[in-house]
């Protein structure tokens, strides 16, 4: 029995989320971004005054998290925080909460029921080894530190050199670094995932990749 999931997983700053809605847009699925559900939750606990740290209290905020995406927006609480999100002190919360299992427990379900009849495409770190482990097709897509420093430079219109950029590569290694080390679903390749590699690919290449990597399957 396989799942009609693409469950794509990699580090921080990849491009995975980019490539993830671009497949599941070709292929008509629903996307799942799970990073989203982690960084919701650190916000939602900073908003509630609750430490990263107290696992109970975040997990029982996890549990009801008061979210909603629509296309690539995403709200909490009727809030549209879609940018909010995405910044380098959330993402830091959001890597400090999933290390939390019974944060991961409280998210488990939620994630699931983005797989409907149309088939997912899903990404984050875990979507192959725990959410979708019946996933048609796993991928770890990755890409050079450096690279990946890059883009989010170019993302937050910073030059790629000087002191803000090299803070910005120290953040991407020292978050890769907490997500690989913890005990609670370590970001890792799985003997069944294939590696896509793209620090010389652009995001249509790396697409097309993925896409002729699903042709393949039937
Ligand atoms: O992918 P993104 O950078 O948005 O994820 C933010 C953080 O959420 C990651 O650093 C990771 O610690 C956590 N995460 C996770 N499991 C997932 C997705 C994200 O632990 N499936």
């Amino acid at each position: 029995f396989m799942q009609k999931v693409i469950a794509i997983d990699g580090p921080s700053a990849s491009g995975k989320g980019t490539v993830a809605a671009r497949v599941a847009a070709a292929l008509g699925r629903a996307y799942l971004d799970s990073g989203a559900l982690y960084r919701l939750t650190a916000l939602h606990a900073q908003q509630q005054g609750v430490e990263w740290t107290d696992e109970a209290a975040v997990a029982a905020l996890a549990a009801e998290l008061p979210a909603e995406f629509s296309g690539s927006r995403v709200w909490l609480a009727g809030a549209d925080v879609s940018e909010q999100i995405r910044s380098e002190n959330i993402g830091m919360g959001a890597s400090a909460v999933a290390a939390l299992p019974a944060v991961r427990a409280a998210l488990l379900q939620r994630q699931r029921d983005f797989l409907g009849v149309a088939g997912l495409v899903a990404d984050g770190r875990d979507m192959g080894a725990v959410v979708f482990p019946d996933a048609e097709l796993k991928i770890f897509l990755t890409a050079d530190a450096r690279v990946r420093a890059e883009r989010r430079a170019k993302q937050l219109h910073i030059p790629c050199t000087g002191i803000e950029f090299e803070r910005i590569l120290s953040d991407i290694e020292a978050r890769d670094e907490a997500d690989r080390r913890r005990a609670a679903a370590p970001l890792r390749q799985l003997p069944d995932a294939r590696l896509l590699d793209t620090s010389h690919l652009s995001i249509d290449e790396s697409v097309k990749q993925v896409l002729d990597w699903y042709r393949e399957l039937s």
